[in-house]
């Protein structure tokens, strides 16, 4: 198994290209099973979950094609029913959005229940309760989800959201695309990625009106078509980058990002002492002066990201101050916090509450990834740590971050991949 070994001090600079968003590119090719037409995507991240998802879909015939780096073919036109095995689903919880598509073309699903991961149980419970509300019946039995439709397939309905969960919110667009008749989604998720799936479905001559905001409503329509979309950028890998650039006191360019889509993480990294704003090619952050300790609590969008809750904590673990961190999304997402403890920082957590204490300086140790997000607050420790830091199990990094060692040693980082 790799490993990375990262030596600290060097300040993060120059400018670095952001990739096409993850949590944007797995939901669309979920979708792709909407259409007997193809689907091309482009500024396709080069991520290992984008593989897993195209090892689900052959699951049900669909014929995915690189075309060349970052653009994808997907054409559905010979995709059969079949099932959704567990041990595709538990390697990654997207796999779940692939229930809603199936539903809608084929009339019924079997997908395996996802399974808890690192970051807390993670229910499904609000997707299927967006599918009931459209006609569907759905049960579930040896750790497998039925889900079927009545003869004449699903009805337009009003599916209202407990919570704002982007992947229920995924869910109920994509089978209200095909539902008869009108759907009404109230307290949906509001996030950039939705927004993006929406466009997607439009694109595929889908009737969609409101997404990111609180009332999306869909006109069903028959059949969806042939269509071509570009990913939006990836907005949690443009926060990483600025953070990097933060905790490294550096003056970064982030090629591709949206300050929009960052929410109120601009702000937030502004209070903590960086500069940001806006250049015709992306966001440009600084930071010169010395790092404040800031409170935040995660929430949906356009709140503080929870899949920046970790890398914010990395910042803080070396600002002047103490800051509260208060997770409110999952109910478990500290995995970092015992690694970050093995560099020196100063963590004490009270259920979803962390306290960070900043303190002068991080000193390398051998540490293991764990999640995504925790493993690459690891990364942004280290690059402040002094001496040399090994992380290991980096197969969780190239989850979600393409290239991430290649594109921080272009901005000055002094990062070695050892493999083996
Ligand atoms: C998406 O996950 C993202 N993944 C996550 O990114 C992200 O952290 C999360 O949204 C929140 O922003 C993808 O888009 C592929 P949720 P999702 O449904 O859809 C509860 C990363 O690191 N919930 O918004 O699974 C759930 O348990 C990943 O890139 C229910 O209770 O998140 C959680 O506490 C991690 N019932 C909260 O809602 C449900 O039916 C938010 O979950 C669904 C969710």
């Amino acid at each position: 198994m790799d490993r990375l070994v990262i030596r600290g001090g060097r300040r993060i600079e120059g400018s670095v290209q952001i990739s096409g968003a993850k949590n944007a590119v797995l939901p669309q090719i979920a979708a792709a099973l909407l259409s007997s037409e193809p689907l091309e995507l482009s500024n396709v991240p080069e991520v290992t979950d984008v593989d897993t998802m195209l090892d689900m879909m052959r699951e049900f015939g669909v014929i995915a094609t690189r075309q060349s780096e970052r653009k994808l073919i997907l054409n559905a036109g010979g995709a059969h029913n079949a099932e959704a095995p567990y041990d595709m689903v538990r390697r990654m919880r997207a796999s779940i959005l692939v229930l809603a598509p199936l539903v809608a073309r084929f009339g019924s699903a079997r997908v395996s229940l996802p399974g808890g991961c690192a970051i807390g149980a993670r229910p499904i419970d609000l997707h299927l309760k967006a599918l009931e509300a459209l006609g569907a019946e759905v049960g579930m039995e040896s750790g497998y989800i039925h889900a079927r439709t009545k003869a004449d397939g699903l009805r337009g309905g009003r599916i209202v959201l407990s919570s704002p969960s982007v992947g229920a919110t995924e869910t109920a667009l994509m089978a209200a695309c095909l539902a008869r008749g009108e759907t009404e989604i109230l307290n949906g998720a509001r996030d950039p990625e939705v927004c993006d799936l929406a466009l997607c479905l439009a694109a595929m001559g889908a009737r969609i009106e409101g997404a990111g905001t609180h009332r999306i409503l869909v006109q069903g329509v028959d059949a969806l078509h042939h269509a071509r979309h570009d990913l939006i950028s990836d907005r949690i890998e443009a926060g990483t980058y600025a953070i990097a650039a933060a905790i490294t006191g550096g003056r970064l360019e982030i090629l591709g990002a949206h300050l929009e889509h960052l929410g109120s993480v601009g702000a937030v990294l502004e209070n903590a002492g960086a500069q940001l704003w806006p250049t015709d090619r992306g966001l440009m952050v600084i930071r010169s002066g010395p790092l404040r300790a800031v409170d935040i609590g995660t929430e949906p969008y356009p709140g503080f990201p929870t899949d920046l809750q970790a890398q914010f904590m990395a910042l803080m673990t070396v600002a002047s101050g103490a800051s509260v961190i208060r997770e409110t999304v999952f109910e478990s997402r500290f995995m970092h916090v015992p690694e970050l403890a093995r560099l020196g920082a100063n963590i004490s957590l009270q259920g979803s509450t962390a306290l960070v204490r900043g303190v002068e300086r991080l000193h390398g140790a051998e540490l293991m990834a764990t999640d995504l997000r925790a493993s690459v607050s690891l990364v942004l420790a280290a690059l402040v740590a002094e001496g040399e830091t090994t992380i290991h199990r980096i197969y969780h990094l190239d989850r979600g971050y393409e290239s991430l060692d290649h594109k921080l040693v272009q901005c000055g980082g002094d990062i070695r991949r050892v493999s083996g």
